[in-house]
């Protein structure tokens, strides 16, 4: 193993013995290198007359750059746009997304987190967290419904297992005794579990009732005192979105962080669906546990995740963070946020009196929706590719299906007009399939 590593190694077995426990085999091997990035890092400082370290281009002094470039950028000075970008995120916006976290969940108040790390969107989070935290042959708790992407990383890249519980239960709320189940059956055989929690889900469009969570938070603890440890990863995709008074609005990150020293809260989150610049690809990776210096701990977990970032894409793109650095800091940014808000709050509400309509009743059931982008029909009499085809086919309408009954529409893609049109077709689909 490599010093560096092994010295990152000691620091979080002095600070929570249980984390060095849960690092997978290549978490465990993963630091920071010191080679070029920290010689550069100590040129930048330091050689006043000629910096000749980093792999760039430079004209005297200044980066080297095609106008016809610059033009397409205007605003942003190319060293702060097409240089490259530190693995671990450009500092000012991993502060930024910090202290927007704290603001967020006020139930982190007091508590202490890393800095987010900063990822190439969500779905490379979840892959740096897969590298730092999954073995081949270990499990991951999800729901039955999911991401699909989360079995190429997880399954297929690292072979782990998806271990599901049924997402919900017959009284229309998240199925939490099939959640305890699943999770105390997977404790009782292994020391660690690994539970994914995405909310507001895809592709149901969920999030739990403020009970909900105090339930989830209260299962995990109890896991955590029986003496395994947990590492809960919460999937934020599409944090914020939450349209309903009872609703949880904060993410379980929060109600996790620092509960239990067998408990590591791993928040994955990012611009990318929150601040809808999805192609900007910026996510971060962000860690919450109890520990006795958390500030050595949480500088440990920063670097090792920075070297999967190193060793995955190197860093994440400059000009995409500044850009989100920029926005985040302007002052229409607040007001920006709620009007989007405001917009997909009207679409849910929209859909939900729709498919209040009686007609629907004998075609589909509704699983239940209340945030993010996304609400999906359990589909009664038809086969749901079946019919997605033939929505496609017929009536240019374009939706997802999931299996054989799911089918998911994301609202986040419709105008308010649309939404009786949309509902009104699939059912003259379903009944051009049966008849
Ligand atoms: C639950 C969930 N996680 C992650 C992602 C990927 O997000 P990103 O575009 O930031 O990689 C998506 C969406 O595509 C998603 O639905």
């Amino acid at each position: 193993m490599n010093p560096i590593a092994k010295q990152l190694n000691a620091v979080i077995e002095t600070s929570n013995p249980h984390i060095l426990q849960m690092l997978s085999d290549i978490g465990s091997h993963l630091f920071f290198p010191k080679g070029i990035l920290s010689q550069s890092a100590e040129a930048k400082e330091k050689a006043h007359r000629i910096n000749a370290t980093i792999g760039i281009a430079k004209e005297k002094g200044k980066t080297m750059y095609f106008p016809s470039i610059m033009e397409a950028i205007c605003d942003i000075p190319p060293e702060e746009s097409l240089t490259y970008a530190p693995s671990f995120g450009i500092p000012g916006l991993r502060k930024t997304w910090q202290a927007a976290l704290f603001e967020k969940n006020p139930t982190l108040s007091g508590k202490s987190i890393s800095l987010p790390v900063v990822s190439s969107g969500i779905t490379h989070g979840v892959s740096v967290f897969a590298d730092m935290f999954v073995n081949p042959g270990d499990t991951v708790i999800l729901p039955d419904m999911m991401w699909g992407n989360y079995t190429m990383i997880l399954s297929v890249r690292k072979g782990a297992k998806i271990s599901n519980y049924s997402t919900f239960s017959s009284s229309g709320g998240y199925n939490l005794a099939a959640f305890e189940e699943k999770v105390k059956a997977e404790a009782k055989i292994r020391s660690k579990i690994i539970v994914l929690l995405n909310f507001p889900h895809n592709p149901s469009g969920y999030s739990p009732s403020k009970a909900e969570a105090v339930e989830i938070v209260r299962i995990l603890k109890e896991v955590a005192e029986s003496g395994v440890n947990v590492v809960a990863v919460t999937d934020d995709s599409y944090f914020g979105l939450f349209y309903e008074e009872e609703t949880l609005k904060e993410s379980l990150f929060a109600h996790l962080c620092g509960i239990h020293p067998r408990i590591l809260a791993v928040k994955l989150d990012g611009a990318t669906k929150e601040n809808f610049v999805w192609g900007l690809r910026v996510g971060f990776i962000t860690y919450g546990c109890k520990s006795k210096e958390s500030a050595e701990l949480y500088d440990a977990l920063e670097k090792k995740t920075a070297g999967a970032v190193r060793g995955s894409i190197s860093n994440a793109s400059h000009l995409s963070q500044s850009v989100i650095l920029r926005s985040m800091k302007d002052a229409k940014n607040s007001a920006e946020k709620q009007e989007k808000f405001e917009i997909l709050q009207r679409r849910a509400k929209r859909v939900k009196e729709v498919l209040d309509k009686p007609e629907y009743k004998a075609a589909w059931d509704v699983y239940p929706f209340n945030s993010g982008y996304f609400m999906c029909l359990c589909l009664k009499n038809v086969d749901a590719e079946k019919l997605r085809l033939h929505l496609l086919d017929k009536y240019g309408v374009g939706l997802i299906s999931i299996g054989e009954k799911n089918l998911r529409v994301a609202f986040s893609c419709l105008d308010e007009e649309q939404i009786p049109e949309l509902f009104d077709t699939i059912l003259k689909g379903i009944n051009d399939i049966s008849s």
